[in-house]
């Protein structure tokens, strides 16, 4: 049933002599607050839009990075109404989500799940990785790393029939060192990756038989050359295909890669890894088969909350926030909004941990998939520093740009400060100054001038006010929206939230 009206009223905006609102179009549009240490983000305007969100019924997904953030949430919920859709994915809570198994439903197993997994391990790891520390935008080092990850997850595939993170990790752990390795493990037949070679061969080698002995004596005959066999057998057994490029892979590729590159990727790819095999985290996402919370629970209006605050279990926390947002993201991209138009958020306080190379391309389509992102974050250079690379300030901007509203606090950041004012743009301003003429007689005028002046100067976020009990829970802000006029005329207003705001 759509019962979602694009141009419901979410926020009234008012002056005293007009009255507009910012819509439910503007919320799916994305939303960016800034502010300072203390500015009122996450009490004032964070906490208003999030209070208006559940009262107009939004499912959605909630990152943490504060361990507060869920009882702020529980009171959310409660304050609207919405205590029954909270699902908190927690350390020893009732909740899991297998998201191997998920994607595997999702893909349909085979080549399309190794596909798509290697496309979420490497953006959740992509996203984990010192953006300053030179590796991350080496193509060489990012090809190498995609590359083991399709071989392993396809060995895998081919030896047991499907994917665990375990089998993985021990795979990648013991992939022999050398082409002597290779070789005398292979004899000794212990080591879990030869074990799965071996098992993916004689799965293929069973599938070669089967398919040999299904062609007419004619036709077998015919195959007596060794090349024309294998063209063949590759054309008609995709396995015996796929088994191939593994072997190569291993053999040929990256055994032979030198030390220093391969340890560096083995140590990514095992550490990650091993972060999902130990406790809370593989019991809320690997442990049990089927799942209790999918992303689809958004779509019927169910609040998911991932209580893994980065400040408590930091890289791990991160880690598996990034990939259930991740697979979030790309199941609302495949929704049918024409059969349910229910708008979700996205929400991330602190988002500046939570941010991936996927998430521009996202936002291009979050409004056309009634998402509403939520970022909160101080500052600009928090994003650069974690979207770094060279072009961290254009990738920020551009990134900025999808985002529809923002909302400027009290802030110091000189940077952030300056992209506000330069938001928000230039207007003439009349300009009256005394001008001296000497002309035949001596005489004193007043002239008149026009000048293009900022409408908001940097140094106006300074001041703005942070709520607390010295500003009677006030906390000031300049909400701007890109492209058509919020109040006036003009692309921006200066706004007051209550921190005591009430549903
Ligand atoms: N519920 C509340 N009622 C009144 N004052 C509050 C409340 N919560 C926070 N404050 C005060 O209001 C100010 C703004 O706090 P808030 O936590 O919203 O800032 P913030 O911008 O989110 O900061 P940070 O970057 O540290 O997360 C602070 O001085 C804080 O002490
Ligand atoms: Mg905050």
């Amino acid at each position: 049933m759509n019962s979602f009206d694009l141009d419901q009223p979410i926020i009234e905006l008012a002056s005293p002599s007009e009255r507009n609102y910012w819509t439910l179009r503007h919320a799916v549009e994305g939303v960016q607050i800034f502010g300072g240490i203390g500015s009122g983000k996450t009490s004032g305007s964070g906490r208003m839009i999030a209070l208006k969100y559940l009262k107009a019924g939004f499912g959605g997904l909630v990152l943490t990075v504060k361990p507060d953030e869920k009882q702020s949430w529980v009171d959310y919920c409660q304050q609207t109404g919405r205590s029954n859709d909270l699902i908190v994915l927690e350390p020893g809570g009732k909740h899991n989500f297998n998201f191997l198994a998920y994607e595997s439903v999702q893909s349909g197993g085979g080549s399309a799940l190794t596909e798509n997994l290697v496309d979420v391990l490497k953006t959740v790891i992509r996203a984990g990785e010192e953006k300053d520390a030179g590796k991350g935008d080496d193509p060489f080092w990012e090809t190498a790393l995609d590359m083991l990850m399709f071989n392993v997850i396809d060995l895998c595939q081919l030896a047991y029939g499907k994917v665990a993170i375990k089998d993985l990790y021990n795979i990648a752990q013991t992939i022999p060192k050398d082409l002597e390795g290779l070789k005398t493990e292979a004899q000794a037949g212990a080591k879990y990756f030869h074990k799965a070679f071996e098992t993916a061969k004689e799965n293929v080698n069973v599938q070669v038989e089967e398919w040999f002995a299904s062609l007419p004596l004619s036709h077998q005959q015919r195959l007596q050359d060794e090349l024309d066999f294998e063209n063949e057998l590759l054309e008609a057994v995709p396995n015996a295909r796929l088994f191939k490029f593994i072997d190569q892979f291993f053999v040929e590729n990256f055994i032979s890669l030198t030390d220093k590159t391969r340890s560096i990727i083995d140590f990514i790819f095992s550490g990650f890894l091993f972060r999902l095999l130990r406790d809370p985290v593989y019991s809320m996402f690997c442990r049990h088969e089927l799942s209790t919370v999918t992303p689809e629970d958004s779509l019927r209006g169910k609040i998911i909350l991932i209580n893994l605050p980065v400040k408590t279990y930091h890289k791990v926390g991160r880690d598996c926030q990034i990939l259930f947002k991740y697979i979030w993201q790309r199941t609302m991209e495949k929704r049918d909004v024409s059969r349910n138009d229910r708008p979700v958020f996205l929400w991330a306080d602190e988002a500046q941990n939570f941010i991936h190379e996927k998430d521009a391309d996202f936002q291009a389509t979050a409004r056309s998939s009634r998402v509403s992102t939520v970022y909160i974050s101080q500052n600009l250079p928090n994003y650069m520093a974690s979207m770094g690379g060279k072009q961290g300030e254009f990738k920020v901007k551009s990134f900025l740009g999808t985002l529809g509203t923002k909302i400027f606090h009290a802030n110091a950041d000189i940077e952030t400060n300056k992209y506000a004012s330069e938001l928000i743009g230039d207007a003439f301003f009349e300009e009256y100054g005394d001008s001296v003429t000497f002309a035949k007689q001596f005489s004193k005028s007043q002239s008149r001038s026009m000048r293009l002046e900022r409408v908001v100067r940097p140094e106006e976020f300074v001041r703005l006010r942070t709520g607390g009990p010295n500003n009677s829970f006030w906390v000031e802000g300049y909400l701007h929206r890109q492209g058509d006029m919020v109040l006036k005329g003009q692309n921006y207003i200066k706004m007051l939230f209550a921190q005591n705001y009430q549903p």
